[in-house]
């Protein structure tokens, strides 16, 4: 049986996920968040006392982490061994151990496998930083989804309000600012465009315009 896999990668607060799983349910597929992969793995070091930006610590612990991404009604839940983390991993704090913990090559190799798979297995629409370059090269649609960082952190801004957790727009914005720089700055699968990827700019495109470009982009190439 074979599958048909979509790649969607960007910065972060491109609305990559919010958009993902509304394409997901569209097309009757699931959606992975590899994100919540690496916010899992940063999580449990920051619980660890381990320095996340230390490689050669982060590796030593990786033994220990048991993390899986488990679907009910399609929804994505994220866990270490029993724990769903799914909330925990959402906080400012786990973000950036997320964004230290990716740039080690061990960590994007222990979690590598792990995405294949689902993506062998499942019909799916995959978000990431490396989805479209280093994951799932043969992909049958890419798209680089992104927006002007001002753009990204207002979203983000908006988020964390409605999630309870209001957090001041410069602090919100800055650290928009210092994780585009770490995902694209590291030596190790650094986020960028792959070459046969669609790039769609939602600076100046509302939730459901985004969309409608979205879902086009993936119907031309998915019949
Ligand atoms: O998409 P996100 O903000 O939940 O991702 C959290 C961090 O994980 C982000 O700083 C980049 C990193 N990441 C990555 O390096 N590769 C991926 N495929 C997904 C996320």
């Amino acid at each position: 049986m074979s599958v048909f896999n979509i790649a969607v990668d960007g910065p972060a607060g491109a609305g990559k996920s919010s958009l993902s799983k509304r394409v997901a349910a569209a097309l009757g597929c699931i959606y992975v968040d590899t994100g919540a992969l690496y916010r899992a793995v940063g999580l449990y070091m920051l619980r660890a006392g381990i320095d996340t930006k230390d490689a050669d610590a982060v590796a030593s612990a990786l033994d220990g982490v048991r993390v899986s991404l488990r679907y009910a009604d399609g929804v994505q839940r994220v866990f270490l061994g029993e724990e769903d983390v799914s909330d925990a991993i959402r906080t400012p704090d786990a973000s950036m151990a997320a964004s230290d913990v990716s740039a080690h090559p061990q960590v994007r190799d222990f979690l590598f496998s792990l995405q294949r798979d689902i993506a062998a297995e499942n019909n799916c629409i995959m978000d990431g930083r490396d989805i479209g370059t280093v994951v799932l090269p043969d992909a049958n649609v890419k798209v680089y989804l992104t927006a002007s960082a001002e753009t990204r952190a207002e979203r983000r801004y908006k988020e964390l309000l409605e999630k309870g957790m209001p957090t001041p727009f410069e602090d919100v914005l800055a650290d928009i600012i210092q994780r585009d720089y770490n995902d694209s700055h590291r030596a190790v699968a650094p986020l960028r465009q792959a070459d046969d990827a669609v790039l769609l700019d939602t600076s100046d495109l509302d939730f459901d315009a985004a969309l409608a470009a979205l879902m086009q982009i993936i119907k031309e190439r998915i019949a």
